[in-house]
C-alpha cells in the first residue's frame, strides 16, 4: 500500500490524529455550550452539573442545526431548533416533541474524549477505533512547584508554521531584537540537535541563557514545545522564564497557539510572581507574540513549496519529516482497518 506525499501533506496540514490538543482555555467555557472548529471539525462543548466537560460533533442529528446554539442539560446538550437532546456519547437521547423516537439511543454524533488540565480543555482527535492514550504533560503544567499562566492567541496561518517558528531559535535575535528580553547575544550561531526520551532539543552551540537559545519538541500523546527566555535584570526576579507551547489547528489556514508562561515558584512567591507578571510583563510578551503573528501571517500558505533553507532550519526539517512519517503511518493503519484486504 502506498500513500502519496500529497495525502501525507494534507493530513499533516489538517492535524495529525491520535493526539490530544488543547482546544480552549477553561475560563471560556462556563454554563452555556460553545461551538468551536478544531482540526477542521465543528464541535460543541459543554459542562455537566459537576463541571465535567463533554464534546460532540456540533450538528443536530435531526436536521443539522448547530447544537452549540442550544443549552446544556447536565450530560446532554439540547438543540435550540426542536429540542432534540444528544448525550455525551453522541447518542440521540430524547425527542421531546414526540415523547419518544425510534432513533433514540443510536449514536449519530462523533463524541470526543475530553480532559481539563493546566487551565485548558483538551480533546482527543483519533483515527476511527483508536482509543485515547493518557495525556502526559510536561512537569511545568502539572502544578506542584510550578506556577503557570496560559495565554491563547489566534493566528491566521497553518499550525505547522507556528510549530516551525518555535523550532527556529535563531529568529529571537532578529525578529525580537527590539523586545524587552531578546536583545542580547550573537547574531551568528551554530545549532545542533540532541535526542531526548520524547523528542529532541535544537540548541545553539556555546550560548545558553542569553536569548532564545534552545527549544525542545516532545510527543507525549500531545505535541508540545519547551523553551526559556532570559529575564532582563529590570524585569523582576531573575532566572529563566519557561514557556510551554502547543498549537492546535482550527482549519488549514488558521490555528490557536497556547503558551503557558511558567516559573518554579510556590506559596506567596507564586502569587507575587503572578502579580508582577500581570502588572509588568504580560504586555511585553504579547508584544513579542504579535511580532511572531505578523511575520507568520505575512507568509503565503504555499511558502513551503519554494524555500532556500540553510543549516539553522534543521529543526524544522526534522519536524516536517516526523510529521509526514506519522501522517503516512496513520493513513496506512486507517486503510488497513477500513479495507483489510488492502493490507495483503
Ligand atoms: S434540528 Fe435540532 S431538533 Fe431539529
Ligand atoms: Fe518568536
Amino acid at each position: 500500500m502506498t500513500v502519496s506525499v500529497e495525502e501525507c501533506e494534507r493530513r499533516a496540514n489538517s492535524g495529525l490524529l491520535n493526539r490530544w490538543y488543547p482546544v480552549v482555555a477553561s475560563w471560556r467555557l462556563a454554563n452555556a455550550p460553545i461551538g468551536i472548529t478544531r482540526l477542521g471539525e465543528r464541535i460543541a462543548i459543554w459542562r455537566d452539573h459537576k463541571g465535567q466537560v463533554h464534546a460532540v460533533e456540533d450538528r443536530c442529528p435531526h436536521r443539522g442545526a448547530r447544537l452549540s446554539l442550544g443549552w446544556s442539560k447536565d450530560d446532554r446538550i439540547a438543540c435550540w431548533y426542536h429540542g432534540v437532546e444528544v448525550d455525551a456519547g453522541g447518542h440521540m437521547a430524547a425527542v421531546p416533541a414526540i415523547g419518544r423516537c425510534e432513533a433514540e439511543k443510536r449514536a449519530r454524533n462523533k463524541a470526543y474524549p475530553a480532559v481539563e488540565r493546566a487551565g485548558a480543555i483538551f480533546l482527543w482527535f483519533g483515527s476511527p477505533g483508536v482509543e485515547p492514550t493518557p495525556l502526559v504533560l510536561p512537569e511545568e503544567l502539572e502544578g506542584g512547584e510550578w506556577g503557570s499562566i496560559l495565554c491563547v492567541a489566534h493566528w491566521k496561518c497553518n499550525y505547522r508554521y507556528a510549530l516551525e517558528n518555535v523550532l527556529d531559535p535563531m529568529h529571537g535575535i532578529y525578529l525580537h531584537a527590539a523586545s524587552h528580553s531578546m536583545a542580547e547575544g550573537e547574531k551568528m550561531a551554530t545549532l545542533r540537535q540532541r535526542e531526548t526520551e520524547t523528542g529532541f532539543v535544537f540548541e545553539k552551540v556555546g550560548q545558553t541563557g542569553v536569548n532564545f537559545d534552545w527549544v525542545e519538541l516532545a510527543d507525549t500523546g500531545a505535541f508540545w514545545q519547551r523553551l526559556t527566555i532570559p529575564y532582563r535584570k529590570n524585569a523582576g526576579p531573575g532566572g529563566p522564564f519557561g514557556i510551554i507551547g502547543m498549537v492546535t489547528p482550527v482549519d488549514d489556514t488558521n490555528c490557536l497557539v497556547f503558551f503557558w508562561r511558567c516559573r518554579k515558584v510556590d506559596g506567596w512567591k507564586r502569587d507575587a510572581w503572578r502579580f508582577l507578571y500581570r502588572a509588568r510583563l504580560e504586555q511585553l510578551h504579547w508584544h513579542v507574540l504579535e511580532q511572531d503573528r505578523v511575520i507568520l501571517e505575512s507568509m503565503l500558505d504555499t511558502a513551503r513549496d519554494d524555500e532556500a533553507l540553510y543549516a539553522h532550519d534543521a529543526g524544522l526539517v526534522r519536524l516536517r519529516r516526523m510529521f509526514l512519517k506519522t501522517a503516512q503511518d496513520q493513513i496506512e493503519a486507517e486503510t488497513r482497518v477500513s479495507q483489510p484486504q488492502a493490507a495483503v
